[in-house]
């Protein structure tokens, strides 16, 4: 082992295997790591509480995510597999694009195991555990919600053949990412980009700033979106059904239909948007 490989955080070592996965390695985290987990934890707890939606709130509880400790991805399957036939497995960070989509497409959710250093604990442009595990395994027990998963897997694996990646990759960002639900109580927070972010989780449902757009495929499917700050515009569904439904059929003929229509910019408004409120 060089000095260069001894710098190199734990959880992150490459992986040999050819679909990424790694081993957790529970045991190997250590008291700071999981102290970390506990600040970023208890904080979105009590942000969240009614902030995000009944279903993300019921499926931390029933994984048993908390803020004692970093989880152990064994004790989450078992829950997991039983409630919705989804797993988690270990990846040492981003995978290639085909790679996701067959874990996803046959109910495997990639996560990261290492965590942020405590310098940030506000913002870190890559996934680590806390993004993956407390921000999308949540939405994974709700069985429409695991539906759509598998099928988006699905679909991605499609459009890498018909080279409509963009495409679709903005419609993962707009809904499993910063996506918004109507509910009688008010609006929800469902996105995962959002849930683990203490900034975002505040400005997406209070800020006058945003725009907060319903839901409408085609018109996600032509939205550029931005990766640097708090999102210009979140698309608000009805329920995981109005999103299942309106992305059961084939895309093949849309990303067609696309080629001809302009891109929007992340903050623009089209007069067929219902616009919940005006940013
Ligand atoms: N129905 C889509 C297709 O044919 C697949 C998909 C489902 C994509 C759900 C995204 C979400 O490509
Ligand atoms: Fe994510």
């Amino acid at each position: 082992m060089t000095p260069t490989d001894s710098a190199e955080p734990r959880h992150r070592s490459p992986s040999s295997r050819a679909d990424f996965t790694i081993e957790q390695d529970w045991g190997a985290y250590d008291e700071e790591e999981h102290a970390i987990w506990r600040t970023l934890f208890r904080r979105q707890e009590a942000l969240l509480r009614d902030r995000a939606c009944a279903e993300f709130l019921a499926g931390v509880a029933e994984l048993g995510v908390a803020a004692d400790a970093i989880p152990d991805f064994r004790k989450l399957n078992a829950v997991l597999e039983r409630r919705t036939r989804w797993s988690i497995v270990a990846v040492p960070g981003l995978v290639p694009d085909a790679i996701f989509f067959e874990h996803l497409a046959n109910r495997r959710f990639p996560s990261t195991c290492f965590i942020r250093r405590r310098d940030q604990l506000d913002y870190l442009q890559e996934p680590d555990v806390f993004h993956d595990l407390f921000g999308h395994v949540p939405m994974l027990t709700n069985p429409v919600f695991a539906d759509y998963m598998q099928a988006y897997g699905e679909g991605g694996l499609k459009a890498l053949r018909l080279d409509a990646l963009e495409r679709l990759a903005r419609l993962y960002w707009y809904t499993v990412e910063f996506g918004l639900i109507e509910t009688e109580a008010g609006l929800r927070i469902y996105g995962s980009g959002i849930v683990s972010s203490k900034g975002e989780s505040v400005y997406c449902l209070e800020s006058p700033r945003p725009n907060r757009v319903g839901f409408d495929l085609l018109r996600i499917m032509r939205t550029r979106y931005r990766i640097d700050d708090f999102q210009e515009t979140y698309f608000v569904v009805r329920g995981f059904e109005e999103l299942f439904d309106a992305t059961r059929p084939d895309f093949t003929p849309y990303y067609r239909e696309l080629e001809s229509s302009p891109d929007l910019e992340p903050g623009q408004i089209v007069p067929t948007d219902r616009v919940l409120n005006r940013g």
